[in-house]
């Protein structure tokens, strides 16, 4: 899809179709009443027979209205124009964007981005415009051997009715694109079968990142960990056939001497739960347990579009959790890198054993902060189901930042304690510590054992177990956390 943004007046739109908002109830926004001026009265008059009262979702389609230049006219509901706020403004594009692609129109002029919006600004509004309707229109056909029939919906261009402000929809356009294609790269990855998506696809995928972005990459193998001493990230590939992998990105945006953030993305591409085993019921969704690595990727793709002025690097250590015959048995102690002891009272609890050495690599950069991505715990899902992100951090002022980038890119991840009261729970008597703390607060103690590895810089934790995909007859990657990771990013680069 190609988006644009354009000034134009709404009658004057050319091409297949033009869209417009109605609030609840039948009250015609600026666009929809201009189209109802040059049309003498049409909008009104199906608003009138009841036809469009605004609710928020409905759509309604018009067919070769007077003095109206295209060829459609679609009315969109906004629903209540005092509740008109972020969620309304996506939900109103996502119903706008789904009606579109169920016709034959190639092309659209959208007069949404004009609407008042409760604490947004026009960029925002242009860039949830290309994002949301870009979320809409993605599918993913790639392992079905007869592919959907390509979209017959080309252009969509983002129209405004009056040229103020173009500067800020231009930076909302580029960001939203970017950020567009983060996503889809964080969902493609995502959705690709664990057969195909092996730790060394992962590796490939970065590395071909890295040569059409010009970003550095560097691809560690089996041998590399063990002269690190990457032992828990080893125990838990040792149970598998595929060669784990522990890949370095790195965006270089400012100069050498800026410290950069780190980003570090769970990349465990089945997880069977090891000796461990999981319950055979759904378990084909543990091939969404790379989710937190493919959303480092997206990120790093939409920053190297959008070439913001800041250091960042993307780690990712990429394994199976397999039950094989050299697996990591429940009781096993393992020396991290970081030197602390591990007993693994369960093989299950992997992706918390291959981030610890992931932080522990991360001191080398002397990073400003680091961010992990995982979806870590079933308890998370359980705590904040599949609506926000769980948060986790030492330093207060970057769950901050983080939850505000959340909260402005709509990918919003809520504050969870890390109080040391919890620590209690990973004590073990044969080892420094557990990397289970039993079942009250299950994503707070996999977090804290996280913390233990943390110590030298400003770090946070998103679990994203319960948002990084969803479940059911409309399975697949979402692609968070890249936009909320994207935005955390831009905000720190404008703001050095
Ligand atoms: N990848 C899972 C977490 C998960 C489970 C995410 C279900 C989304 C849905 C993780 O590796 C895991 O198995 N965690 C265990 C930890 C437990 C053994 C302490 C869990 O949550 O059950
Ligand atoms: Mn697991
Ligand atoms: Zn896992």
């Amino acid at each position: 899809m190609e988006f644009s943004t354009k000034t134009l007046a709404p009658e004057r739109a050319p091409g297949a179709c033009v869209v417009a908002g109605v609030f609840e109830s039948r009250k015609l926004s600026a666009a929809a009443a201009a189209l109802d001026r040059a049309s003498g009265g049409a909008v009104r008059a199906l608003v009138k027979r009841g036809d469009m009262d605004g609710k928020a979702g409905t759509v309604r389609m018009l067919y070769k209205t007077r003095r109206v230049a295209a060829e459609r006219v679609l009315l969109v509901g906004l629903g209540k124009e005092a509740d008109f706020g972020a969620k309304a403004y996506r939900e109103a594009v996502r119903a706008a964007v789904g009606a579109l692609a169920e016709t034959g129109a190639v092309d659209a002029h959208v007069f949404l981005a004009d609407l008042p919006v409760r604490d947004q600004d026009l960029a925002w509004r242009v860039l949830q415009t290309t994002t949301v309707a870009a979320e809409t229109l993605y599918r993913f056909d790639e392992m079905k051997s007869k592919k959907s029939a390509p979209r017959a919906l080309k252009r969509f261009v983002i129209a405004t009715a009056s040229k103020a402000g173009a500067a800020d929809a231009a930076r909302g356009l580029a960001e939203g694109r970017a950020i567009a294609a983060g996503v889809a790269l964080a969902r493609d990855l995502g959705n690709l079968p664990a057969n195909v998506c092996t730790p060394s696809y992962l590796a490939d995928a970065a590395t071909r990142l890295a040569r059409d972005w010009k970003l550095g990459v560097e691809v560690l193998e089996r041998r590399d960990m063990e002269r690190l001493g990457m032992n828990t990230l080893l125990s838990v590939a040792q149970g598998s056939r595929q060669p784990p992998k522990f890949i370095v990105l790195r965006y270089n945006g400012a100069g050498k001497g800026a410290k950069p953030v780190v980003l570090v993305g769970k990349g465990i591409t089945f997880d069977t739960g090891g000796i461990s085993i999981k319950p055979a019921a759904e378990m084909d969704e543990m091939k969404f347990d790379m989710c937190g690595a493919a959303s480092v990727l997206g990120t790093l793709r939409a920053l190297a579009e959008l070439a913001p002025a800041i250091n960042v690097v993307g780690l990712v250590p990429a394994t199976e959790n397999m039950p094989g015959g050299a697996a990591t048995k429940p009781g096993d102690v393992i020396k991290s890198m970081s030197g602390q002891t591990v007993e693994v009272l369960n093989t299950d609890a992997e992706g918390r054993l291959i981030l610890c050495d992931a932080l522990t690599y991360a001191e080398r950069y002397d990073p400003a902060a680091v961010v992990d991505v995982a979806t870590l715990t079933g308890a998370c899902v359980i705590a904040l189901g599949h609506v926000a992100t769980g948060l986790f951090s030492n330093r207060d002022e970057l769950a901050d930042e983080l939850a505000d980038a959340g909260r402005q890119a709509w990918d919003r991840a809520w504050p969870m304690p890390l109080w040391d009261d919890y620590q209690e729970q990973l004590k073990s008597p044969f080892a420094d510590l557990a990397n289970i703390g039993g079942r009250p607060a299950g994503s707070v103690t996999a977090a804290c054992f996280l913390s233990r590895f943390a110590k030298k810089y400003p770090w946070a934790h998103l679990d994203i177990a319960g948002t990084a995909w969803t479940s059911g007859k409309n399975k697949g990657a979402t692609g968070r956390p890249v936009a909320l990771l994207a935005r955390f990013i831009l905000n720190r680069a404008a703001m050095a």
